[in-house]
């Protein structure tokens, strides 16, 4: 199987961890006799300030064209306040693949990275399928008046029945290919009648498509509530761009924080996106101390869209055994650094190869 991976590492800790993630797949495209073709990058800040590039169409187009997936660092950096690069790259990706399904999973791999005191680690394993090309991102508004006594400032909600049909939809195959019982569906048609009535009516027609899965609707604001007080509730949960963009820094928390969290930004069968949650985190870079675990399990997640069938179940296993003995950055319990945390993972998928 030949694949191109196009690696954009971004700024902060985004190239530092991508580093790590690159290790990986170079060791497995190695050990496992895969054609990987790695197609670097260089977008960022740094480009941006130094030549105004953002994300040109001559990347959008290969990427779409030539390339299987995308890993991606993270993007953010306090020389330009305004995240203009960082919104053209990664809105660029999100929305130029049409990558409709961002998919993070809430799993705490150890119980000594579980912040609940009642709940242990087997007791946060769910998903949460977030829409990811509509909503209050898309960024139809405007200002009036700006800087007057009388400003204003209009964000739009954009939620189309197609949108929402399929990451409903998205769930609901996932839940019946994972053998889940439930999907939740998060909203707030309480407050916002309009967007999230069709959400609501789109989820219960949805779900009499898969009987045998039961349909849950939560309000967002209680299942930050359920998430705390019992995360084993849930299996499967789809939501909107904004709530899941919040639901999942808290669950990334249950995790044992952002260096844990994964995410893929996928259209199913077609040309997907990977990053971990995290995002570039300034004050931590170059320093050696970021965690590169969501990077490698996030690698774990781009390999599954692949095709390589148990390579993320064996990346998430290690990554289980590096949190257990210490073979991890120090907010998550361990003493190596970014660099040495990627090689143990590394040597330790050579010895079990
Ligand atoms: C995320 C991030 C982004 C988002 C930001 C950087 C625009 O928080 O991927 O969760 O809100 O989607
Ligand atoms: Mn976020």
């Amino acid at each position: 199987m030949s694949k191109k991976i196009a690696v954009i590492g971004g700024d902060g800790i985004g190239p530092e961890v991508v580093a790590e993630g690159v290790k990986v797949l170079e060791a497995l495209a190695e050990l496992r006799g895969w054609d990987l073709d790695l197609l670097p990058f260089e977008l960022g800040a740094d480009r941006y300030l130094r030549d105004g590039t953002t994300f040109p169409r001559e990347v959008a187009d290969t990427i779409a064209s030539e390339c299987d997936a995308v890993l991606l660092g993270a993007l953010g950096d306090p020389r330009v306040p305004d995240m203009a690069h960082a919104r053209d790259i990664l809105f660029g990706l999100r929305f130029g693949l049409d990558l409709y399904c961002n998919v993070r999973p809430i799993v705490c791999l150890h119980d000594s990275l579980m912040p609940l005191k009642k709940w242990r680690a087997a007791d946060c394993d769910f998903v949460v399928f977030r829409e990811n090309t509509e909503g209050i991102y898309v960024g139809v508004g405007g200002q009036f008046k700006k800087g007057t006594p009388d400003e204003i400032a209009i964000q739009e909600d954009i939620n189309s029945r197609k949108g929402v049909e399929r990451i409903i939809r998205a769930a609901f195959e996932h839940a019946r290919q994972a053998g889940a019982k439930t999907v939740h569906m998060a909203d707030k048609h309480n407050a916002m009648p309009h967007a999230h009535e069709l959400w609501l009516r789109c989820f219960q027609e949805v779900a009499e498509e898969y009987p045998g899965i039961e349909a849950r609707h939560v309000f967002v604001d209680a299942m930050c509530l359920f998430m705390v007080q019992d995360p084993s509730q849930f299996e499967v949960v789809v939501t909107c761009n904004l709530f899941g963009d919040i639901l999942t820094d808290l669950g990334a928390a249950l995790q044992g924080g952002m260096g844990m969290a994964a995410s893929g930004n996928v259209n199913p069968g077609k040309v997907s996106m990977f990053e971990p949650v995290h995002g570039s985190a300034p004050p931590l870079a170059g320093k050696d101390v970021a965690n590169p675990l969501a990077t490698i399990l996030t690698v774990g997640m781009l390999l599954t869209h692949l095709g390589f069938e148990g390579e993320e179940a064996r990346l998430t296993a290690l990554v289980r055994e590096a949190i257990e003995t210490g073979h991890c950055t120090a907010e998550v319990g361990g003493r190596l650094g970014t660099r040495a945390t990627g090689d143990w993972i590394v040597e330790r998928l050579r010895q079990t190869a």
